[in-house]
């Protein structure tokens, strides 16, 4: 294989990008990126990957969540709160049903960049560029607003920095102490029987809790009981950007992309000879792989030979994203290859980009009951082929939205249009994904007996 550097995708086919009207403005913006601080440390991306590897083997499970795209307009502390209460609260259903530690990854502080199924779009006879995420574009359906900005980049690192700064405050002061998972219930959800069952599972941590302080185990003398590992993810698709921020580390010389923790390739940018993979297989970040219906498994074995040639546990996630009713007859045959070739992988499951539709009102939508039954299809798939499903990765907030249908409060097509507030695909609200996480928790338990 041809050598590397931070650089070297440029010229192979790329998809997915703008095209900038004012070059010279690109590359002053691009300088300027390459002297900012890295956001991340390489030593927390080595701790992430060493509890994948973790994950991989079957002693820890996934849990990434977050906006399908974070904005401009939507950038407020309580939602960044809210999201981590909610991520908060999944993790702790799981790791005290399930006896698992839960690795936790924010689809926080840098999600920006949006790969689009058309190049434009059309309102009423009026066709203009697609919008492709704020750190590209705008949302507005004007012509000024869907220009490709630069500037945008600035903005997004600044907002991703503080977004990031904020977030590690949460998980090391105060926020995450176990004490606090009565608080991590988020208000609007005290009625649904959902939060009744969190309620139940967070009086029995209170008590065992008290047992632990009677043996003198508290948050003071452990930092487990009140801190937590939160990281940060974002798919890498503006390749100028991730280049930007693509840094050597002092002590180990190895490269690594410093705008989060982990990154991943999106479903449509993931063409072996392609400019995407180039750029992410010199990275030593931990990567993801989407997998939609279109994976053939020998490609896939190549793309984790490409991504992976050293077979490093803890290294590549592949996020199979195929829909409730594809990933019975779809997922096998990946796994059986990937397990041939002796592949070491963690496997989790997206379970909202296959199973979006378009309510008879125009919006863009997906019903919960499609999102659980890939999820456990998703489980039944890997107890069959004696794998371990280490994962989940989904599009979710604090906040309560109504983007998907279904669920606890029974959200309908009518209701959508109250509370819709995601600037690309529909997330699931609190309640909702608390929901998941008690589904994902009971296939865990079970498994495990
Ligand atoms: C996404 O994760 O928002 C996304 C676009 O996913 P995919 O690449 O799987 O379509
Ligand atoms: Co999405």
């Amino acid at each position: 294989m041809s050598t590397w550097s931070p650089s070297s995708w440029h010229g192979l086919p790329i998809l997915q990008q703008p095209t900038y009207p004012d070059q010279a403005h690109l590359q002053r913006v691009l300088t300027e990126l390459k002297n900012y601080p890295p956001l991340v440390f390489a030593g927390e991306v080595r701790s992430l990957k060493s509890q994948l590897a973790e994950v991989s083997e079957g002693r820890a499970f996934l849990l990434q969540g977050g906006d399908c795209a974070e904005s401009f307009s939507e950038f407020h502390a309580d939602n960044i709160r809210d999201t981590f209460k909610a991520l908060m609260q999944m993790a702790v259903v799981m790791t005290f049903s399930a006896g698992l530690p839960v690795v936790k990854v924010g689809r926080l502080g840098g999600q920006f960049a949006k790969p689009r199924s058309s190049n434009d779009e059309t309102i009423d006879g009026v066709t203009l560029d697609s919008y492709r995420g704020d750190i590209i574009n705008g949302i507005d359906f004007t012509k000024a607003s869907r220009v490709p900005d630069p500037e945008r980049m600035i903005h997004a690192y600044n907002q991703a920095a503080s977004t990031q700064n904020l977030l590690r405050a949460f998980a090391s002061g105060g926020m995450a102490d176990l004490h606090q998972v009565h608080k991590w219930n988020l208000d609007f959800a005290h009625q649904s029987e959902v939060s009744e069952k969190y309620e139940d599972l967070a009086e029995r941590i209170e008590e065992s809790l008290t047992f632990m302080a009677a043996c003198g185990v508290t948050s003071k003398t452990y930092r487990t009981l009140r801190e937590t590992d939160f990281y940060t993810s974002h798919e890498a698709l503006l390749l100028p950007y991730e280049e930007a921020f693509t840094r050597k580390d002092s002590l180990t010389g190895d490269w690594f992309d410093v705008s989060a923790h982990m990154l991943w390739i999106g479903d449509r940018t993931r063409q072996l000879d392609g400019a995407h993979i180039e750029y992410m297989r010199g990275i030593n970040n931990p990567i993801g792989v989407k997998a939609g219906p279109s994976m053939d498994p020998e490609e896939l074995v190549r793309i984790i030979n490409t991504l992976n040639p050293d077979n490093e546990a803890g290294r590549l996630n592949i996020i199979v994203r195929m829909g409730a009713d594809k990933v019975g007859d779809g997922m096998p045959a990946l796994i059986r290859a990937v397990e041939h070739e002796g592949q070491k992988v963690v496997w989790s499951c997206d379970p909202m980009h296959g199973n979006t539709i378009k309510a008879s009102n125009g919006y863009k939508t997906r019903p919960v009951n499609d999102i659980l039954r890939e999820m456990q299809q998703f489980f039944q798939v890997h107890k069959a082929e004696g794998t371990f499903g280490g994962g989940v990765h989904m599009e979710m907030t604090g906040k309560n939205v109504t983007e998907c249908i279904g669920g606890a409060f029974q959200i309908t097509e009518e209701d959508l249009s109250s509370r819709y507030h995601t600037h690309c695909d529909p997330r699931l609200n609190a309640d909702q994904s608390l929901e998941l996480a008690f589904l994902i928790a009971d296939t865990l338990k079970e498994s495990r007996k």
